[in-house]
């Protein structure tokens, strides 16, 4: 949420900068801009709207300097207009950041009764002031930050460059993460390792609390007491390879394409295929004792908590609680001893996860998190990590990343049954087995692509769009409605298909499509009937579901005949139809499927 990357070194910034943005863009895309250093005066360009502007403008007014930080912006205080965009400058300061200043607007009145103007909306305006006031009366720039850091409450990362002083950039950080990069004579800060993947694979994380002084040559890391500290140079296993769109039109095309190749490798890391079991890495509690497990998550990565809690509950007869993450956290719930506590991120930096997280940790529960990047705030504060070999998922709304995370969560369901001796070693087999089969099964129903687009031009004016399932196709459910949603900007919501007649049903009408995913399971016939009470209504039905299915789907609704498979892997791949529906409807309605409209990847707000 909010992207910064900063250089100090030899080359132009601005170019190096703006690169660096286009690779944060997933992280907000309101407004960006960069400043620099040039005679040891800030120069500044910021621009309303995608990355794009912002370019268009330093191509007919570029700006010099080797040391330069550049921001690109997902609103929080302010609009999102030029006056509000980073980087925030006095004459002696410029500042990008990432998170919420909690007591900005005691800062502000402060600053205000002393005869500093705002220029800005934002909440960063005050650390501007505050780093200015200091160094008006007399502080070093090391020494300014130190003193305007102990003054601010809330969540954040910040880059800062300093009149006078060309050879110096600071960045601090507290909830938000950031990476201090090593390159040639060079060095870099970022908002994540993606962000430098191309500049450098050398990569100090810094911990909480912890602020770093950068000069072209190197870096000093202070904690939170401003103690000089060492933090470890981590060689990161990204490359900017790694961050192309390939030959498709969008990102997440792309990577709902790639979906057979990142489940193939995820379950490589979980699966035996000659014992055909489930390998975990040696844990540091006995799974056949814990007494329950609590899943906590935000959005996409709820959905599949929810998918998870059948396969834990069934499989392995464990009692199983899910939760969004904000919620859990304002409930206070007490957590029972012994408890396992698993948190799903495909960040592994929402806020309000790791807030979560914490408080469970309060609580004395074993915690595991779930996670598509290894380098991030929740695998430093777990016991456990579980990982996603997804590769980096640009695409703002999430679609390999949610796939994978079931892949995990049914190997983690496997050993936990097996662990609980709920299910034996040939039962094992057969759901590995079974388990094996997701790459084949999704890479059909991609060849399916030119069928499922078709019936995604018949949604395209729809205003209102209706998801139903049952069992494990419910949590689907609310996935595909939210995917469609992102996409398309079209209002859909998914329920419980028994749920229809509780109220849903006053919805439906000739105008009202309603997306049916029903594989023949054991649910079948009574989902069976939903679809007869919608179609008696006139509604449109476009039903998902496999070959048997579609033998009995009614001569009303279209059909998108997903493979057969097995009921554990059922939502893995009946997943992807709901993807590359919304995708197309919205392709079909024009909007940006990679960036859409108000959203931003890695929510560190809560
Ligand atoms: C929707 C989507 C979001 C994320 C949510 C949690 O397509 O991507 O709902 O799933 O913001 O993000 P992570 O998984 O990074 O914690």
């Amino acid at each position: 949420m909010c992207g910064i990357i900063g250089t100090i070194g030899r080359g132009e910034a601005a170019p190096l900068v703006l690169e660096g943005l286009r690779r944060l863009e997933y992280r907000g895309y309101d407004s960006a801009g960069i400043a620099t250093l040039v005679d040891g005066r800030i120069l500044r360009r910021r621009a309303e709207g995608k990355l794009n502007h912002l370019a268009d403008l330093l191509a007919t007014d570029p700006i010099a300097g080797t040391t330069g930080i550049g921001h690109t912006r997902w609103a929080t205080h302010g609009a999102p207009v030029e006056r509000n965009a980073h980087p925030i400058a006095t004459d002696r300061v410029a500042i990008v950041h990432n998170g919420i200043i909690e007591n900005f607007a005691d800062l502000r009145t402060e600053l205000t009764a002393a005869g500093y103007a705002f220029t800005s909306d934002t909440d960063t305006e005050a650390v501007a002031m505050l780093l200015t006031r200091e160094m008006e009366n007399g502080a070093t720039p090391q020494e300014a930050v130190a003193r305007t850091l102990r003054r601010l409450h809330g969540a954040f990362a910040v880059a800062i460059i300093f009149a006078g002083y060309p050879e110096l950039l600071i960045c601090a950080r507290r909830g938000s993460p950031v990476a201090v990069g090593y390159g040639e004579g060079e060095m870099y800060v970022g908002s994540d390792a993606l962000a430098l993947a191309p500049l450098t694979q050398r990569i100090c994380y810094l911990d909480e609390g912890d602020w770093a002084v950068l000069s072209a040559t190197g870096a000093q890391v202070y904690d939170s007491e401003d103690r000089p500290v060492d933090r470890p140079i981590k060689l990161t296993a990204l490359s900017g390879a790694m961050i192309g769109k390939g030959n498709h039109r969008h990102f997440m095309h792309k990577e709902i394409c790639e979906q057979p190749a990142v489940i193939g490798d995820t379950l490589s890391a979980f699966v035996n295929p000659t014992s055909r079991s489930v390998v975990l890495q040696d844990l540091p509690f006995d799974l056949a004792k814990i007494s329950r497990v609590t899943i906590v998550a935000c959005g996409t990565s709820f959905h599949s908590a929810l998918v998870a809690k059948y396969w834990f509950e069934k499989l392995a007869r464990m009692p199983v609680e899910v939760d969004i993450a904000s919620e859990f956290r304002y409930r206070a719930a007490d957590m029972p001893e012994g408890g396992l506590a698993l948190f799903i991120s495909q960040s592994g930096e929402t806020a309000d996860t790791l807030a979560a997280l914490r408080y469970a940790k309060s609580q004395g529960q074993y915690i595991a998190v779930l996670v598509n990047q290894p380098e991030s705030s929740m695998v430093r504060e777990a016991d456990v990590m579980l990982q996603t070999l997804c590769g980096p998922e640009i695409g703002v709304a999430s679609t390999k990343a949610f796939t994978a995370q079931l892949a995990v969560l049914a190997c983690f369901a496997i050993a936990m049954a097996r662990a609980r001796g709920k299910i034996d070693a040939l039962r094992e087999a057969e759901l590995t087995t079974a388990l094996s089969e997701v790459p084949s099964r999704i890479a059909e129903v991609l060849a399916d692509e030119p069928a499922i687009e078709v019936l995604g031009k018949s949604l395209i004016e729809a205003r209102d769009v209706l998801y139903l399932g049952r069992g494990t196709a419910y949590p689907l459910a609310l996935e595909g409605a939210l995917k469609l949603k992102e996409l398309s900007y079209i209002h859909a919501e998914g329920y419980a298909a028994g749920e229809m007649k509780h109220g849903p049903i006053a919805l439906v009408d000739e105008n009202t499509p309603v997306v049916v995913l029903a594989p023949s399971d054991a649910y079948f016939d009574k989902t069976m009937s939903n679809i007869s009470e919608v179609i008696a209504r006139d509604g449109p039905v476009i039903l998902i579901t496999d070959e048997a299915g579609a033998a009995h789907a009614p001569a009303q609704a279209k059909v998108i005949v997903a493979p057969t498979c097995d009921p554990l892997i059922a939502p893995l791949v009946f997943a992807v139809p709901l993807q590359l529906l919304a995708y197309q409807v919205g392709v079909f309605r024009g909007a940006d499927v990679d960036q859409p409209r108000n959203l931003a990847k890695s929510v560190t707000v809560e």
